[in-house]
């Protein structure tokens, strides 16, 4: 009898085609851990899920084939590793093909926010545009302002060099400094965390969700930037305390900021709503057809190496 891939969601097609070459693959539209979700996975070999999907023991104590959870994103702060470890389930990600995708859009978001696109564009489709103005819709030069990069993994390594073409200076924090001939490369210099938050004129988050980087940003953090200062979050939500961050914006503390992902998420805390400096993405920050397709693929050839009894490419680490 052919193996079974259960799918949380519909996921391009390249991935679900060579698991269908192998195995019987079923869309589970998970979306919660109700009854029906259950039963179709108690009897499959590997779980192809998504960051949105709460993989813990409820799943794996009722999967006793279950081999491997292929998460269908770079981060994995969805799965618990621990629960994974004990009922020895491989657990693989999708790094590095998302890299570009992502600080392609945290670097939309800088740039939407520092010369107000958004709102430039609300105004022109609103008919006020009225003719050329000196004084109309004045942003911040990015040239010559200092970027603090929290996290300088490849995600921020790519934003790194986006933000060097266009002139800014690159400083960054990470749990260990990058070798000497990357941060050379880079132009970047590493820096502490608190000096990091004193200095840049722009802050874009980089971080994995991990018990250390839960609310980094919080009302401490803030009172330690500068005024007037941009912040970006393409990472995750919880890095950001939402609450302490309405605050900062109706200070002034907080001139914009640009955000892909939120603490409660899907729920985004509501006064942000509101805000004309604040831009709301619904995470999508691999939401391109080139990064898409890989991880599709990626995925797919996570499952068929743990079915086929080798060890997947893409293990995250324990
Ligand atoms: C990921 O893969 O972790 C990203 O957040 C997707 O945009």
């Amino acid at each position: 009898m052919k193996k079974k891939v259960c799918i949380t969601n519909q996921i391009p097609e390249i991935g679900i085609r060579l698991l269908k070459e192998k195995y019987h693959v079923e869309i589970c539209q998970k979306g919660a851990v109700d009854e029906t979700f259950l039963s179709q996975i108690r009897n499959c070999d590997a779980i192809v899920s998504l960051l949105s999907d709460k993989i813990d023991e409820n799943i794996f104590s009722v999967a006793p084939k279950l081999k491997i959870v292929a998460n269908y994103a770079v981060g994995y702060n969805n799965i618990d590793l621990n629960a994974a470890k004990k009922y020895k389930i491989m657990v693989t990600n999708t790094p590095g093909v998302l890299t570009h995708a992502t600080a392609e859009i945290a670097f939309a978001l800088m740039i939407s926010l520092t010369r107000r696109i958004i709102e430039a564009d609300k105004l022109t489709r609103a008919g006020h545009f009225t003719g050329w103005e000196p004084m109309l819709l004045l942003g911040d030069e990015l040239n010559g302002k200092t970027m603090g990069i929290v996290g300088m993994g490849r995600i921020g390594q790519s934003m790194a060099i986006k933000c060097r073409a266009f002139g800014m200076n690159i400083i960054y924090h990470n749990r260990t400094p990058l070798d000497e001939n990357t941060e050379k490369a880079l132009e970047a210099a590493y820096c502490s965390f608190d000096e990091l938050l004193q200095q840049s004129d722009v802050i874009s988050l980089h971080t994995p969700s991990t018990r250390e980087t839960f609310h980094l940003i919080n009302e401490a953090a803030f009172k330690k930037m500068k005024t007037g200062v941009y912040l970006i979050n393409t990472s995750r939500g919880e890095v950001i305390d939402e609450a302490a961050l309405v605050s900062a914006l109706r200070s002034g503390k907080v001139k914009g900021a640009g955000l892909d992902v939120y603490e409660f998420e899907p729920e985004i805390t509501h006064e942000l709503f509101s805000m004309e400096n604040v831009i709301l993405l619904p995470h999508i920050g691999s939401a391109t057809t080139e990064a898409r397709n890989k991880m599709s693929e990626m995925v797919a050839r996570n499952v068929i190496a743990a079915l086929e009894g080798k060890n997947p490419e893409n293990l995250v680490p324990e």
